[in-house]
């Protein structure tokens, strides 16, 4: 039998008991922790103060517990999941999988995060051309000249998010998924801006190494991540970063000292340690609750959230919507500019919401744990900011 999943609302009143204290549209930066991950984190950090608060063992079971709730949420095998700190740290391990091959381009598209550049760029040393595809006269990324590129020779991966930070545009993962498959080149996403709020399959989309941080749309605490390696992909890699418990240590940490790089077949052999568990605590909890209400229900709830401020930027002439009109190509993230971008922040600001301005634009980011009735008083703030 299927479980029921819990609707959004029900979740939102019992995870989210303070939500009401300022309207946080702000899940693209941080999202909002759920009480009973904080609770789960905070006791493990205050038993471990008592005799035998924590044991060996429960180490270890947090961490299973964390790779078999992303791995649910992925629709993968816990195998294919290393915790990571951030997002960073998957893409490093990308970088790491492109270089160990022959020079060649690495393609990627105007406008990503600096997480999902920077690391790419340290390859131009090793005889690597980085090609940032230029954005689309409509500042948007042009999805045609990334494929089109892609059909060059010697083209060795594509890194993209799968929703731009500033913008919110929607990349169509599968398209880039067949055209990277085509081109014999390895896809790297990075999926911060997506996952929780956006389902996504990537064994499904051909993606080969997936990151992300869980500190946005996932709720988790800073520090908490997770990277999606293909099983064909790890064997032939040896770990950017050596970690004492990616190899198999024999017995009950009995035997440590035979110094044997037996990696772990799995993806933890890219695990870092020793990791922060109670954020890994944090983010099996998170993940566990995005699980129990699905997260195409958090998808259609934020959907209907963003109806409100849509409506208002259609009717407001002045004002011009950075993220695309076609629902299809948005997830979480709705932003746009006005001319006087400054004053509408501070508009909303001294209204108690919490957003962000990002390459000029607002930047609204709700999330479950938000209503209607306070999208509607966010667009009341707007209008009177603008008149
Ligand atoms: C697209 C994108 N990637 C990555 C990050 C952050 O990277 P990390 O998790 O390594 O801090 C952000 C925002 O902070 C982002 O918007």
């Amino acid at each position: 039998m299927v479980a029921r999943a819990t609707p959004v609302e029900e979740v939102r009143l019992r995870e989210y008991p303070h939500a009401g204290t300022g309207i946080h549209l702000n899940a693209a930066s941080h999202g909002l922790v759920p009480v009973s991950g904080a609770s789960e984190s905070a006791d493990f950090i205050l038993r471990r103060n008592r005799p035998g608060g924590v044991t060996d063992a429960e180490l270890g079971a947090i961490q299973r517990r964390s790779r078999s709730a992303v791995a649910e949420l992925l629709g993968v095998p816990a195998a294919d999941i290393a915790l990571a700190p951030n997002t960073s740290y998957g893409v490093n391990v990308a970088v790491a999988l492109v270089a160990q091959g022959p020079p060649g381009t690495i393609v990627l598209s105007e406008g990503e995060f600096p997480a999902n550049v920077l690391p790419w760029k340290v390859l131009e040393a090793k005889g690597f051309r980085v090609d940032v595809v230029p954005s689309a006269p409509s500042g948007l990324p042009d999805e045609d000249a990334i494929v089109e590129r892609l059909g060059t020779p010697d083209v060795r991966a594509l890194a993209v998010s799968s929703v731009q930070f500033s913008t919110g545009f929607r990349m169509d993962l599968l398209r880039l998924g067949e055209a990277c498959g085509r081109a014999g080149a390895l896809f790297c996403v990075d999926a911060i801006q997506s996952l929780g709020v956006d389902p996504c399959a990537p064994a499904e989309l051909g993606i080969d190494v997936l990151s992300a941080g869980g500190q946005k749309w996932l709720c988790s605490p800073w520090g908490s991540g997770f990277v999606y390696l293909r099983e064909e992909l790890r064997a032939g890699l040896t770990p950017p970063m050596v970690s004492w418990l990616g190899v198999r240590v024999r017995g009950d940490l009995g035997d440590m000292l035979q110094y044997r790089l037996d990696w772990h077949e799995s993806a933890r052999k890219f695990e870092l340690a020793s990791l922060g568990l109670q954020d890994y605590l944090g983010l099996a909890r998170a993940v566990e609750i995005l699980l129990e209400m699905g997260v195409d229900a958090v998808r259609r709830h934020v959907a209907v959230l963003h109806e409100p401020v849509l409506d208002w930027v259609t009717a407001a002439r002045s004002v011009r919507l950075v993220t695309p009109t076609d629902g299809g190509r948005r997830a979480g993230i709705v932003s746009f500019v006005h001319p006087r971008t400054q004053d509408v922040a501070h508009a909303l600001s001294e209204a108690g919401v919490v957003f962000a301005v990002r390459e000029g634009a607002i930047r609204l980011s709700p999330h479950f744990y938000n209503t209607p009735k306070e999208m509607d008083g966010v667009v009341e703030i707007l209008d009177t900011a603008t008149r």
